[in-house]
């Protein structure tokens, strides 16, 4: 049999049918290093991304790099205080200009020639360049890119012309703010490497419940499985879930405390999951179409020295969880490249935020192959 054209891959999975009809999208997005090259062009390269968080961000010269779609990219406060976004290639040979994740610098100076550009992106300094003709220098700064910050998290786009980031959030605005995420102080990164898609991390985040019971004991037992409640809306879901004490695993419940559990998810790949008193930050970011690096950001209300060992008991119950995520996720990975899988089924009653996810990357991805075939870019 032909091997099926991307196209035919994408048109697989219909998008219109309902919740109860639905299917998952076939195992080739999954899989295809074609349909992840498509992903990285119409998704990753298109909406807004998380690149960074403000903390490190409060000051002229602080900077921090990342890696979105395959761009380097650098976003640093300005000495007018204004925070921008660069891509982090230098326009001499193109080597990337900050080279450590975080830090603070009077000018970004290229490590590979001593090149140097002022905190704005302009081009400073170019040693033993005379003679050069027809050298445009004020063109040749660090190109810049879209930044936008939203409580604790600074976005950066790679597309001029998407929406502004608070017309890309939508509702979840609203929804966050009563959370109060401003009053919790970031504490600790961990990051994951795990052997799957990134789309197989974020589904599995978000079936509503349903793997609670059977992969999560410890975190299950604090949850109330049959309350457990999924909202979509615009490009996130909400699960939510009251805070129950009846039959609780002692060392969850000590650090799970108050009336519920908040887990939203906003398109493509932005976690976050609040409790009273903390929350944590994960970012699915792909590394190939079998790899993702999960990012997990741990943020208290209670910082002072006193309060570390129950916030380190409350990051090592988070990572419990990621430990078990991690194992069927990559189960999951390798049921998707058998030959006797290609789609499945949802549940009406825990999984509306797949097909909530489903559907919008389906509309980037067949917006982004329309484009191409128009040879628009
Ligand atoms: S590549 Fe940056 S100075 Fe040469
Ligand atoms: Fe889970």
């Amino acid at each position: 049999m032909l091997k099926p054209t991307l196209r035919e891959t994408i048109d697989a999975y219909d998008p219109a049918a309902k919740l109860g009809r639905a299917t998952t999208p076939p195992s080739a997005w999954y899989t295809s290093p074609d349909v992840y090259r498509l992903e990285q062009r119409a998704v990753f390269g298109r909406t807004w991304l998380v690149a960074a968080r403000t903390d490190p961000l409060r000051a002229a010269g602080q900077y921090v790099t990342a890696d979105l779609a395959g761009e380097p990219v650098v976003v640093v406060r300005g000495r007018d205080g204004v925070l921008r976004g660069f891509h982090n290639v230098c326009s001499h040979h193109a080597a990337e200009v900050a080279t450590q994740p975080e830090g603070c610098a009077k000018v970004l100076r290229c490590p590979y020639h001593g090149w140097t550009y002022s905190l704005e992106g302009e081009l400073r300094g170019t040693p033993d360049f005379d003679g050069v003709e027809g050298f445009d220098r004020a063109a040749a700064g660090l190109t810049p890119l879209r930044v936008e910050s939203w409580e604790h998290f600074v976005f950066v786009c790679l597309d001029a012309d998407a929406p502004p980031l608070k017309t890309f959030l939508g509702g979840l605005v609203e929804r966050v703010a009563p959370l109060g995420l401003g009053s919790l102080k970031f504490v600790e990164r961990k990051t994951y490497e795990l052997k799957c898609n990134w789309k197989v991390f974020v589904d599995n985040y978000f079936d509503g419940g349903y793997h609670l019971p059977h992969i999560h004991k410890g975190l299950g037992s604090v949850l109330s499985y049959k309350d457990y409640t999924i909202e979509i809306e615009d490009r996130f879901c909400l699960q939510s879930s009251p805070i129950t004490t009846d039959h609780a695993d002692r060392q969850t419940a000590t650090v799970r405390g108050g009336a519920a559990a908040y887990y939203f998810w906003q398109y493509p790949n932005l976690m976050i999951n609040w409790y009273e008193g903390l929350m944590d930050i994960n970012i699915a970011v792909p590394l190939a179409v079998d790899r993702t690096r999960v990012i997990f950001d741990f943020y208290f209300a209670d910082t002072d020295a006193a309060d570390g060992d129950r916030n380190r008991q409350s990051i090592a119950v988070a990572e419990r969880v990621q430990e078990e995520d991690s194992a069927i996720c990559e189960s999951v990975q390798r049921g998707l490249a058998s030959r006797a899988y290609d789609v499945g089924r949802l549940s009406v009653r825990r999984e509306a935020g797949e097909h909530l996810f489903h559907r919008l990357l389906c509309a980037d991805l067949r917006g982004e192959l329309l484009r191409e075939s128009a040879g628009v870019s």
